[in-house]
C-alpha cells in the first residue's frame, strides 16, 4: 500500500487529522488496534473548548454537536460548604461545550464512512520504519497477513500506550512525568444532572466532580485510592461518598440511579520532547498526558492536530517545510501551559496522602484569593475555556 500520511491510532486525534487532511486533498490511512465498537465504547472526556468545536465545524461534522452540545458559561468550585462560581463569559466572552468524547469520535467515524475513507481495524504488530529517511514506511499484521504501507510522513496518534513514541531513539527522547497518588472513580447514570453547571469539589474526604452528558445522563467522579477496584464500589457506596463531598445545597438535588458505566483512571502528568523525529509527528496522548482536572486531555490533542494539519498543508500545498520544522516547538509551547493548568487545578482540589496542615492552608488561601480577585478568576477562566492555537 501507498499513502501520503500513515496515521497510527483511530482515536479522536487520528480521525480528526485524517478529515482535515482529506479536506486539503492529502491522502491518509488510519490504522487502529481495536475494533470500532471498542473505541466507541470508551467513556472519556466531556468538555470541549471552542478550538476543537471549530475544527469539527471545519470538517463539516458539527451538526449534532451544534444541536446536542450544551453551552456552559461557567463552573462551580466548592470547598466544604463554600461555593464559588467562575464566570467564563464574563472573563473571556467564551463558553465551553459539554459533549462527550464518545460522541465526537462517533461523528468523526460517521463522516469518514460517508466519504468512503477506510480505517484498518484490529491491526497488530504495528512497526514504524526508516523514520529518519525520505522514505518511511509502516508495517502491520492483520488476520495473519503482513502489510507494508509506504508513506511520506507518519502521524503517531496512538495514545499513551502506542508504539509511535517508542520508535523515537532513547538518546533523543526526553520525558517529564508526575504520577499522582490517587485515581478517579467515574460513573455514568441515566439521571438528570445535579446542577446546570459542573461542580469541582474539594472536601475533607477528597475531590469530587459533578458533570453531565445531556439532560438525562450524568457523569460523576470521586477521588479514590490507587488500590481501589471498581468491584469494591457498589452504586450505593458511590452515591453516598459523592453526597458527602459536595455542598449540602447541591447534595439535596442529587438524583441517584443505577450506574451504566463505572471505571477507575489513574492520574498522571507526562510530556515527551521532541514531538517530531524525522518524518514522525506525535499528536495527543501519544506525546502528553494531563490529569483530568480541568478537562484538557482531548482538547490539547485537538490543538496538536491543528498545528500538524497546518504544517502538512504548508508542505503539500505551498512547498514550505517551515511548519514541519516548527511543529514540535509550537505544539510544546501550548502543551506546557496546559500541563501547568491541569497540575494546578489538581493540586488545588485534591486531598494528597502526605498533605500537612500547611498544604491545606495553601489550598484554602488559593481559593480565598480566587474569591477575592477578579484577575485570579480571569486567569482560571482563560485557561479553562482554552488557550488560543
Ligand atoms: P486515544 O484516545 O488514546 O486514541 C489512541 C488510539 O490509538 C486508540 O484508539 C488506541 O486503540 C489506538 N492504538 C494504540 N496503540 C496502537 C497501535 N500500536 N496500533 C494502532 N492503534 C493503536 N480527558 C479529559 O479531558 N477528561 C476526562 O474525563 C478524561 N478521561 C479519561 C479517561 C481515561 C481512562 C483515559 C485513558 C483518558 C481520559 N481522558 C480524559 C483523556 C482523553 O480521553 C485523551 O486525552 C484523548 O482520548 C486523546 O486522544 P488521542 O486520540 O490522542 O488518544
Ligand atoms: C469531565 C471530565 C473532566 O476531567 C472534567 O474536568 C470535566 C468533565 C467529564 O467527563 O464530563
Amino acid at each position: 500500500m501507498k499513502t501520503q500520511v500513515a496515521i497510527i491510532g483511530g482515536g479522536p486525534s487520528g480521525l480528526l487529522l485524517s478529515l482535515l487532511l482529506q479536506k486539503a486533498g492529502i491522502d491518509s490511512v488510519v490504522l487502529e488496534r481495536q475494533t470500532k465498537e471498542h473505541v466507541l465504547g470508551r467513556i472519556r472526556a466531556g468538555v470541549l473548548e471552542q478550538g476543537l468545536v471549530g475544527l469539527m465545524r471545519d470538517v463539516g461534522v458539527a451538526d449534532r454537536l451544534d444541536k446536542e452540545g450544551i453551552l456552559h458559561d461557567g463552573t462551580v468550585l466548592s470547598y466544604g460548604e463554600d461555593r464559588l462560581r467562575i464566570d467564563f463569559r464574563e472573563h473571556t466572552g467564551t463558553p465551553v461545550v459539554v459533549y462527550g468524547q464518545t460522541e465526537v469520535t462517533r461523528d468523526l467515524y460517521d463522516a469518514r464512512d460517508r466519504l468512503g475513507m477506510d480505517t484498518v481495524f484490529e491491526v497488530e504488530d504495528v512497526t514504524l520504519h526508516d523514520l529518519d529517511s525520505d522514505a518511511p514506511s509502516v508495517s502491520f499484521t492483520k488476520g495473519g497477513d503482513t502489510v507494508r504501507i509506504d508513506c511520506d510522513f507518519v502521524a503517531g496518534c496512538d495514545g499513551f500506550h502506542g508504539v509511535s513514541r517508542k520508535s523515537i531513539p532513547a538518546s533523543v527522547l526526553r520525558e517529564y512525568e508526575r504520577v499522582y497518588p490517587f485515581g478517579w472513580l467515574g460513573i455514568l447514570s441515566e439521571t438528570p444532572p445535579i446542577h446546570e453547571e459542573l461542580i469541582y469539589a474539594n472536601s475533607d474526604r477528597g475531590f469530587a466532580l459533578c458533570s453531565m452528558r445531556n439532560p438525562m445522563l450524568s457523569r460523576y467522579y470521586v477521588q479514590c485510592s490507587l488500590s481501589d477496584k471498581v468491584e469494591d464500589w457498589s452504586d450505593e457506596a458511590f452515591w453516598d461518598e459523592l453526597k458527602r463531598r459536595i455542598p449540602s445545597v447541591d447534595a439535596a438535588n442529587l438524583v441517584t440511579g443505577p450506574s451504566i458505566e463505572k471505571s477507575i483512571a489513574p492520574l498522571r502528568s507526562y510530556v515527551c520532547e521532541p514531538m517530531r523525529w524525522g518524518r514522525l509527528f506525535l499528536c495527543g496522548d501519544a506525546a502528553h498526558i494531563v490529569p483530568p482536572t480541568g478537562a484538557k486531555g482531548l482538547n490539547s490533542a485537538a490543538a496538536d492536530v491543528h498545528y500538524l494539519n497546518e504544517a502538512l498543508r504548508d508542505h503539500y500545498l505551498n512547498g514550505s517545510d517551515a511548519g514541519i520544522d516548527s511543529y514540535s516547538a509550537r505544539a510544546l509551547a501550548r502543551v506546557w501551559k496546559v500541563e501547568r493548568f491541569s497540575w494546578w487545578m489538581t493540586s488545588l482540589l485534591h486531598r494528597f496522602p502526605d498533605q500537612n496542615d500547611f498544604d491545606l492552608k495553601m489550598q484554602q488561601a488559593e481559593l480565598a484569593f480566587l474569591r477575592e480577585s477578579d484577575a485570579a478568576r480571569s486567569a482560571l477562566a482563560t485557561n479553562y475555556v482554552g488557550l488560543p492555537y
